[in-house]
């Protein structure tokens, strides 16, 4: 099958690009290097600014592609500031590559979106169904996203499935709070910042549960349009994390709390994070590690790398 992986040279699409090839997958990465640089030698690379439409419009790309679109900025915190580069990467990036499909008459279309989409939701864990009520600008291009999605899927009738992702940690992460306290833990080994009041509680999946939620989203997109949840049945705390780190790394430091946004860690952080993932595991998946494995395992995986 023939594949186009929008930022597959970042975290999460580096690592689908390693999967897909090796199943024997044709693969195309669109990316810009703007924020990852992995390159799988099996696939083909194209540098190419998914803001710019234009160029997208020029892209030779085989017609019935399965598109995967991972490409975007997904820093809650530089979104709160960032506003309309975000907006760019985010919504205007999603339009050009749903524009694309459009016109290669894509097999399926499958979109990352964010549990932040649902803001401090008060019903743990969150279904699909709750209502969306962002308090980030991330979280609302990514709402804003998912409509376009929807739309293209109903109105084009291309089959769209959108991903709502809890938070993924793993092999090779670049950003979020494992490598944040493993760099911090680096540069001084006697003392760890911590964003906000470490009482923050969000669900954590490991990287290659992901990649399998990602194969059987692709496998089974059918439906029209389809939303799923992806997350872990349990949570875990910042303070938590902050244990297991340090444990793996063999260190006792001392905590510096930088509790500046009411216990949340940045302003637009959602505090409390547990999503509702019966829809998927209805269709196959489920995560093989809980939260805190897979914070070990990351933990351990970034510290084996000397990241
Ligand atoms: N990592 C997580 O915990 C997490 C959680 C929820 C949702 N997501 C979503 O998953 C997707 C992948 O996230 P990730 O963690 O791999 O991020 P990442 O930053 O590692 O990868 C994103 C990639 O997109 C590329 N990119 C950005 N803007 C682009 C543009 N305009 N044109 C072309 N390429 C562009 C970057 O260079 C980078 O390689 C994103 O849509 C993100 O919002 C990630």
């Amino acid at each position: 099958m023939q594949y186009i992986v929008t930022g597959g040279a970042g975290y999460i699409g580096g690592h689908l690009v390693d999967r897909l090839v090796s199943e024997g997958h044709e693969v195309i990465v669109l990316d810009d290097h703007s924020a990852g640089t992995y390159s799988h030698q099996g696939s083909r690379f194209v540098k190419v600014n998914l803001i710019d439409s234009a160029a997208v419009e020029k892209l030779a790309l085989p017609a019935k592609a399965t598109i995967v679109h991972l490409a975007a900025d997904p820093n809650v915190r530089s979104s709160m500031d960032n506003v309309v580069d975000h907006f760019n990467r985010d919504v205007t990036a999603t339009l050009n590559t749903l524009e694309l499909s459009r016109r290669i008459g894509a097999k399926s279309f499958i979109f990352t979106s964010t549990s932040v989409v649902y803001g401090d939701a008060k019903k743990m864990p969150t279904p699909e169904t709750y209502k969306l009520n962002p308090i980030s600008n991330y979280g609302l291009f990514k709402m804003m996203c998912e409509e376009l999605v929807e739309y293209y899927a109903r109105n084009y009738g291309i089959k769209s499935t959108v991903l709502r992702l809890a938070n993924i940690t793993g092999g090779r992460a670049t950003h979020g709070i494992v490598p944040d306290f493993i760099e911090k833990l680096r540069k001084d080994p006697k003392s760890l910042e911590i964003l906000g009041d470490g009482n923050q509680r969000k669900s954590y999946v490991y990287i290659t549960d992901l990649i399998e939620a990602i194969s059987l989203a692709i496998r089974k997109s059918t439906a029209t349009y389809r939303v799923l949840n992806v997350g872990n049945v349990d949570y875990i705390s910042v303070n938590e994390m902050a244990d297991i780190i340090c444990g793996e790394a063999g260190l006792k430091p001392e905590r510096v709390y930088r509790n500046e946004f009411g216990g949340r860690g940045w302003r637009g952080d959602v505090k409390v994070m547990l999503l509702d993932t019966r829809r998927i595991q209805r269709l196959g998946w489920k995560p093989s590690v809980s939260s805190r494995d897979a914070v070990r395992r990351a933990a351990r995986d970034l510290l084996d790398a000397g990241k």
